[in-house]
């Protein structure tokens, strides 16, 4: 049966392939674009423009408009995110704050906006980072880009608590390093993968998800990770 799937942060990268992807085997694909997804929109995607994870007001009108067409989810991929470099001795504590209410708080007050549509059995993807992990940690940096990560992981692990009773999976996942604008000008040499590929990935995780791997973080090319 056709799958209702809403995918947020969708104007480019890695959401953008996820939109492209599910279309292309039929999903009925909702993309949440921060500005008008033009592209999807000349190719019969559903687009909902203008949708904001930083804003309360943005996410609500977002799911008052699913709602008004009876809009029911089979999964959200919330993929939203920026990556903005800092290092000690000069971190600019006001883009810290954007940074971890896109990151963070982004995700928390999405699913939260939107709980209501979401089917029994429905799956939720959440995109951190591995570098949000604490286990994983062994070289630092990047102070607000990994506290915002570290504290997505935590608002999918939460949610996996509050929605798994209602037949909800949440799962975090990792998308690889993966060559898109966010990474055009990080430092140092990396393999990466294409936005396709890491699509590809996340599809396969979240197709796979079940109630029994809920409330875990797997990267695209299926491990699990430690948190
Ligand atoms: N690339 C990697 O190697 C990598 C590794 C680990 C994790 N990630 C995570 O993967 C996710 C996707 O990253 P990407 O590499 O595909 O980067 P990207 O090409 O920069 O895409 C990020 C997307 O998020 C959207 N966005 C930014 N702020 C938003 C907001 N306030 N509300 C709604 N949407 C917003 C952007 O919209 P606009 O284009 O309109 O600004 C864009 O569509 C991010 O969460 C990132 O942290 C990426």
């Amino acid at each position: 049966m056709m799958a209702t799937v809403l995918v947020v942060g969708a104007d480019k990268g890695i959401a953008h392939s996820i939109v492209r992807q599910l279309d292309a085997r039929g999903d009925d694909v909702i993309a949440a674009c921060l500005f008008d997804g033009a592209d999807l929109a000349a190719d019969g995607i559903r687009v909902e423009p203008q949708v904001d994870v930083s804003s309360g007001e943005s996410v609500k009108i977002l799911a008052a408009r699913l709602a008004a067409n009876d809009t029911k989810l089979d999964a959200i991929y919330h993929i939203a995110g920026v990556m903005w470099l800092d290092e000690l001795g000069d971190i600019d504590y006001d883009s810290f704050r954007k940074q971890f209410e896109i990151n963070a708080i982004g995700p928390l007050r999405t699913i939260e906006a939107l709980r209501g549509l979401l089917k029994t059995g429905a799956k939720v993807g959440i995109v951190s980072s591995r570098v949000g992990s604490l286990g994983d940690n062994t070289s630092g940096g990047m102070y607000a880009y990994r506290i915002s990560k570290a504290a997505a992981n935590m608002v999918g692990l939460n949610l996996h608590h509050d929605l798994s009773p209602d037949g909800i999976s949440v799962l975090m996942l990792h998308p690889g390093m993966v060559a898109t604008d966010l990474t055009k000008d990080f430092p140092g040499e990396h393999e990466y993968i294409t936005p396709e590929q890491a699509a590809a990935g996340l599809i396969r995780n979240i197709d796979h998800l079940t109630p029994e791997t809920s409330g875990r973080f797997q990267h695209s090319d299926g491990t699990f990770l430690q948190w």
